[in-house]
């Protein structure tokens, strides 16, 4: 998108230079054109994307929080799903109540809820500006994860000779795939890394796949935290959500999109929440359980305390069966060239352990009796751990957990 953008500026910059002053300004022309044909795009994507509401709820944050009818929600303009019958509560939850005393199940705070409530019958979604859409490198690609923003398994801490194939993206992540999974379970340490550049981002999440890259059809369930001030305006850690059944090319997109079914009328997916930790001071954490429902097949999603709807099984190839990998960590993507120094997590390395480093722990996977255990053994992979490190360890309370991120640019990185 950058680079769409600066070769235009290129081409801009070449035709003033080549030719004469009326080439300019036709040049000129076309870019004032571009920009309205942009404003125009970005009016029927709103469109699309913003349902009427019910009611509004302007959060301090600046966000616009609007109570949609749960039947007018953005997941049916699925094709998919135009037929979809509401699903409002999974007939299964692994373990029956939450097993580890440790995970915590108040609901997560957000930020609006500081102004009002959403009423039953509703579902609160995030407004989409307008200046939102525009902020992204391309109307079409609102919303969406650029192909290859995954880990390489491939490269691994074990081999950091191994070239960064992912340019931009950088992971440090932990990784399961020694059998068929039904879902997974964890809690991830909360905080809100500082970025180098707008439109870098940095993000701690997990991954439930199947399919593969190779075969065009990576299928992905993905939640987490995020900061990225292209998407959200801000520098504030957001709920996020992420599904694609094509390794990212046509399907998939952030949030509440076609797809996801939300059910639950207290949490806003794309929201702030808070508080975070801080270095060397109080650590905050959201649990996230995601499981496939054994009846239906639908993937649900509960953060905190609070059961938030599900991805239905329909709009997956591989993962309308089961899952092949499971992964838990974090990445900094950084679109310009060279190294950032957007933080990975709390922006220091795992080393410093508990309180500095952030961690993910309590790491569960779902088998396939339905029933959540560790998983047996994790792969650790990032791509230059100069910059961003991750490292594994078992303990009674924290079951397998991980410590990861890192500050990228210092004096050994690159
Ligand atoms: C929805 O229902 C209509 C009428 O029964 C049917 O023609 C259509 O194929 C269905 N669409 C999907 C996606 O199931
Ligand atoms: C798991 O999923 C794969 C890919 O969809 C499928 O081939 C396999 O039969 C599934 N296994 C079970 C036990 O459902
Ligand atoms: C880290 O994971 C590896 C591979 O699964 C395992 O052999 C090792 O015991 C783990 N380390 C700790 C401290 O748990």
């Amino acid at each position: 998108m950058a680079a769409r953008a600066f070769c235009l500026m290129a081409l801009f910059v070449v035709a003033l230079g080549f030719h004469h002053f009326m080439e300019g300004a036709v040049a000129a022309e076309n870019m004032a054109g571009r920009s309205t044909r942009r404003r125009r795009q970005a009016r029927n994507l709103l469109r699309r994307l913003n349902k009427a509401p019910l009611a509004s709820i302007q959060s301090p944050d600046g966000d616009i929080i609007d109570c949609v009818h749960i039947s007018k929600q953005p997941a049916f303009d699925h094709p998919f799903l135009k037929n979809h019958t509401i699903q409002m509560r999974p007939s299964y939850h692994p373990g029956g109540l939450d097993l580890n005393p440790n995970i915590a199940l108040h609901p997560i705070a957000q930020t609006w809820h500081q102004n009002g409530q959403c009423p039953e019958n509703t579902i609160p979604i995030l407004r989409t500006k307008e200046e939102d859409v525009l902020r992204a490198s391309s109307v079409r690609r609102y919303g969406k994860k650029r192909p290859r923003s995954i880990p390489n398994l491939v490269s691994s801490v074990d081999d950091p000779a191994t070239p960064n194939v992912l340019i931009g993206h950088q992971h440090a992540v932990a990784s399961t795939w020694q059998g068929q999974y039904y879902g997974t379970s964890t809690v991830i340490n909360l905080w809100e890394p500082t970025l180098e550049r707008p439109n870098d981002f940095s993000l701690a999440q997990l991954w439930i796949t199947g399919g593969s890259y190779a075969g065009n059809d990576l299928n992905t369930i993905e939640a987490g935290w995020q900061v990225s001030q292209s998407m959200y305006g801000d520098k504030n850690a957001r709920l996020f959500i992420y599904w694609t059944s094509d390794a990212y090319q046509k399907t998939g997109c952030y949030n509440l999109c076609p797809g996801f079914v939300q059910t639950n009328n207290q949490i806003a997916i794309g929201g702030s929440i808070s508080p975070v930790s801080t270095y060397g001071g109080s650590q905050h954490d959201i649990s996230i359980l995601i499981w496939k429902d054994p009846q239906g097949g639908n993937w649900w999603l509960k953060v905190g305390g609070s059961i938030l709807g599900y991805w239905p099984s329909s709009i997956f190839s591989y993962l309308a069966d089961n899952a092949s990998v499971i992964m838990w960590g974090g990445e900094v993507y950084s679109p310009d060239a060279g190294q950032t120094s957007t933080q990975m997590g709390s922006g220091h390395f795992p080393e410093e352990g508990f309180g500095k480093a952030s961690y993910i722990k309590n790491i569960q996977v779902v088998d396939s009796s339905n029933n959540l255990k560790s998983p047996n053994g994790v792969g650790l992979t990032t791509e230059q751990p100069n910059c961003y490190n991750v490292q594994n360890g078992t303990n009674s309370d924290w079951g397998t957990y991980i410590y990861y991120g890192g500050p990228g640019k210092n004096p050994n990185c690159p």
